[in-house]
């Protein structure tokens, strides 16, 4: 089997980062999703890797590379435009060949592996098969419905009355026949090649196409707010590590991870955390669900369930900074100098909360 990555996309609603970066290569409890998704796909096994590219392109080849950081190897397809997933399957038929793969969106963020999907796939006889999985707001999302016998009947993207809680996560496993359909369909209303056109095409046509049901939980990274959600769940299930300092002064928490060279000095950190390489915390609070990455300083402040992307600086901050998002070498500090005002320097779209 091989692998397909999708890492288009612009990534608006996480505008002002994706501006300077991919939204892909936000990290996650200090490791870019985009990371993570390799990192998943070939421990299920699978080597030949290929990343549908856009706008971020040089980017994201810069950050992975040939693959061999992974031991995988990596074939950039690079799309014009924005047309679709479909239409990232379409032109990435001469990467694929006859292959069965699994295509899996590069902003997603999954628990426990696919490895028993993989497996299942590759042992069945079926077309396609479709990671679902319950949802409460189904609206959002590619949403399915099974027939008795298990297999799918329909599927509905972003339905304003979803017929069903299943909505389709981010990972697709597909046949050869997978061409016929995203050959045949017709862009949608916003004018892209949908996959769940594809897959309901297989359907129609009398395909065998599946579900998986995944039990535990996913992330589609989108926004903010899933980020921060996405980095809570990845950190809850971190095997701590410490291979920085802690002084004397500092209590850190048992689930707690530090990178090499970092110093925790006069500082509480509380777990489930992670600290980068050569980070300083010095006589601050980090509080639970918080991922500092490398080259950072935190000095006289108090954050948590946070995201800080390396080389930001926060110092002498008077309240606590809680569920934020902050940009490489972003700083936040008091002026010392009257007037006492707000002095900011911010990205287009940047977004503060001031109390
Ligand atoms: C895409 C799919 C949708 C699926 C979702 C999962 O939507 O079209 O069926 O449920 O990914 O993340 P998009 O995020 O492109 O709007």
């Amino acid at each position: 089997m091989k692998g397909l990555i999708l890492s288009g996309g612009k990534g608006t609603r996480l505008y002002p980062l994706t501006f300077t970066s991919a939204k892909q290569l936000i990290p996650v409890a200090n490791m870019p999703v985009l990371f993570r998704v390799i990192q998943t796909i070939r421990d299920a096994g699978i080597v030949d890797i290929g990343i549908v590219i856009g706008d971020t392109g040089a980017e994201i080849r810069n950050a992975v590379g040939d693959g061999s950081a992974w031991g995988v190897r990596i074939t950039y397809i690079p799309q014009e435009a924005p047309l679709g997933l479909a239409h990232a399957v379409k032109i990435s038929q001469p990467f694929l060949g006859d292959d069965k793969f699994v295509m899996f969106l590069g902003d997603n963020v999954i628990q426990g592996g696919i490895h028993a999907l993989i497996r299942q796939f590759d042992g069945s006889r079926y077309n396609s098969q479709i990671v679902l999985t319950r949802v409460k707001e189904a609206q959002h999302y590619g949403v399915a419905v099974l027939r008795p016998d298990g297999s799918i009947e329909r599927l509905v993207e972003k339905p304003k009355v979803p017929p069903s809680d299943l909505a389709l996560v981010g990972i697709y496993m597909f046949d050869a026949s997978v061409f016929k359909a995203v050959n045949a369909i017709q862009p949608s209303a916003r004018g892209e090649l949908e996959i769940t056109d594809a897959i309901q095409w297989l359907v129609t046509a009398g395909y065998s196409v599946f579900p998986y049901i995944h039990k535990g939980w996913w992330v589609d990274t989108g926004k903010p707010i899933d980020m921060l959600e996405a980095n809570s769940l990845v950190l809850d299930e971190l095997t701590p590590a410490i291979l920085g300092s802690i002084d004397a002064e500092s209590t850190v928490d048992s689930r707690v991870t530090i990178g090499a060279g970092a110093q925790i000095i006069n500082s509480v950190v509380r777990g489930p955390t992670i600290i980068g390489e050569n980070t300083r915390i010095v006589n601050s609070y980090v509080g639970p669900f918080t991922s500092i990455h490398h080259d950072c300083v935190v000095e006289n402040a108090e954050i948590e369930r946070s995201i800080v992307l390396e080389h930001a600086r926060i110092a002498d901050v008077p309240a606590r900074i809680q569920d934020s998002l902050i940009g490489r070498r972003a700083t936040i500090t008091r002026a010392t100098s009257r007037p006492a005002a707000y002095k900011l320097t911010l990205g287009d779209y940047s977004a503060v909360g001031l109390v």
